[in-house]
């Protein structure tokens, strides 16, 4: 049985005193969930946030990370600096990282080897343009983000890994992928990891969707059968509306 798993993207929005009072709400009111919770401040949130979820179950995720332990990179972030700040997982390889900072799948692969050699779990996140998804391309771009952000990786690292669906074209404008379209390209990431591991990895690999995921929607996406949980961009931002989402299940 795989576990719900709903996070929550902040992007560059919140100060850390907003992050924090919002966080410290959340943790008072969200009363019971079944699943995993994460919420994933901006790097200079990620203290205030910690210290706000401390007590409650909402792990802590950062957005990013470097590709190296330490040294001459300029305007960077280290695993240990995350670690050392509370955080449990980091989101890596997400679309906006991909197309406004030129990140691509061999320099995403080393961040994730890196996160998972220095302890912390990771999201990868994979998905297509608009453009390659007309030009027939989605699956082949779904292939090489998935067996290339995952290339080294031994099969028991797969349990410390979460693969985030996020069509491109779906993330920040309100058109989300119809339930069935989307547990269709998490099924054939399965076939994926069934050819590259086992069926077993592959049947336990929790695949968030995300892409306009709100509460209007989250159940129906939910419900299918290859979806497990919600990468939450844009409705992570509103207390009311993540906390509808986290409980999409009551
Ligand atoms: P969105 O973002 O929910 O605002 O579409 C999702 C994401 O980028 O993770």
């Amino acid at each position: 049985m795989r576990n719900y798993f709903i996070a929550g993207n902040w992007k560059m929005n919140k100060t850390p005193s907003e992050a924090a009072s919002y966080a410290r709400a959340l943790a008072a009111g969200l009363g019971t969930v079944k699943h995993r919770l994460l919420l994933a401040p901006a790097f200079p949130a990620l203290p205030a946030v910690a210290s706000a979820l401390e007590g409650s179950p909402i792990l802590l995720g950062a957005q990013n990370m470097a590709q190296a332990e330490s040294g001459a990179y300029t305007g960077e972030v280290s695993p240990d600096m995350l670690k050392d700040l509370g955080v449990d997982i980091v989101i890596l390889g997400h679309s906006e990282r991909r197309a406004i900072f030129g990140e691509k799948d061999a320099l995403v692969n080393s961040k994730v080897r890196l996160a998972l050699a220095k302890g912390l779990e990771v999201i990868l996140c994979v998905g297509e343009t608009l453009e390659e998804r007309e030009a027939g391309k989605l699956e082949e771009v779904i292939r090489r983000n998935v067996t290339e952000g995952l290339k080294g990786l031994v099969e028991s690292d797969l349990s410390r890994v979460t693969i985030a669906y996020e069509p491109v074209w779906a993330i920040g404008t309100g058109k989300t992928a119809t339930p069935e379209d989307a547990d269709e390209v998490h099924a054939f990431i399965r076939k994926i990891l069934a050819g590259t591991y086992s069926q077993n990895s592959a049947d336990a690999m929790i695949i968030q969707y995300g892409g306009s995921v709100k509460p209007g929607n989250v159940r129906e996406l939910m419900a299918m059968e290859n979806i497990d949980g919600a990468l939450v961009g844009g409705a992570s931002l509103k207390l009311d509306d993540f906390t509808a989402i986290a409980h999409f299940d009551n």
